[in-house]
């Protein structure tokens, strides 16, 4: 296979053979929680301590997962040499980089806490409240460095950087709901990319192939016919 550029964008279907629970599905965390609750501004705001409790409850099961094959083979790809590849993802789970990749978190990350008086970032203590001080500036103002509804993703200068001339584009485990990365597959393909998707099912006609199926059998297939 040629030295290729390659964008793999991944989402919560990669993290669900570890254990972690995905946003859309049947019993989807958004069925269990109201988004205006837990994942805006606002809820913090209003009820910091729901917002803790209920990024608490993910950190603790993200810190029980392991890395599954579909991680693994990802971080073969990107260590590969024949390829140059940029991994972008939605989760903020920490299974890739436990797998040996190094992924942009565009949604942030769960291990990680952020001041929203200073916005001094540390690791995240494994549970916080809204009196867990900032060690920087003191104030009982720390909250998860996610990204929630409503504000600016991270590292979409990077992401647009690598989407400007992929010679191909991935979206694996990932509903293709949220903008602004339901919307790379569009961009990637406008820089003639050739783009394809791995999921346990379609879920747009706007990819030039598919390989359906769960993330551990798929997405180690896929690898295998890229990396010799
Ligand atoms: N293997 C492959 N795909 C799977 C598997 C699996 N084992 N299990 C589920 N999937 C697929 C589902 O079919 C679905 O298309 O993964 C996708 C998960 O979609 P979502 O739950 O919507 O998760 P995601 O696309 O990552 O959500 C994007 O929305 O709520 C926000 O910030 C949150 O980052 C998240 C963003």
């Amino acid at each position: 296979m040629k030295p290729v550029r390659i964008v793999v964008l991944t989402g919560a279907g990669v993290s669900a053979e570890s254990g972690l629970g995905t946003f859309r599905d049947r019993d989807g965390l958004w069925s269990r929680y109201a988004i205006e609750d837990v994942a805006t501004p606002d809820a913090y705001a209003r009820d910091p301590a729901l917002v803790h409790d209920f990024y608490n409850m993910r950190r603790r099961e993200a810190a029980q997962a392991r890395s599954n094959a579909a991680h693994h083979a990802l971080a073969r790809l990107q260590q590969s040499t024949q390829h140059e590849v940029t991994l972008v993802t939605q989760n903020v789970d920490a299974l890739h980089e436990a797998a040996g990749a190094t992924p942009l978190h565009m949604h942030g990350q769960l291990d990680q806490a952020l001041c929203a008086a200073c916005a001094h970032r540390w690791p995240a203590p494994m549970e916080m409240s809204p009196e867990t001080p900032c060690p920087s500036c003191g104030g009982a103002t720390a909250r998860p460095d996610v990204v929630w509804f409503g504000e600016m993703p991270y590292a979409l200068d990077a992401i647009d950087a690598a989407l400007t001339s992929p010679d191909l584009f991935a979206a694996i485990g990932t509903s293709g709901q949220v903008y602004p990365a339901a919307g790379f597959v569009d961009v990637a393909a406008a820089s003639g990319a050739e783009t394809i998707e791995l999921n346990l099912e379609p879920t747009s006609t706007r990819f030039d192939d598919h390989r359906l199926g769960r993330a551990t059998e798929v997405v180690p297939a896929w690898v295998g016919s890229l990396v010799q």
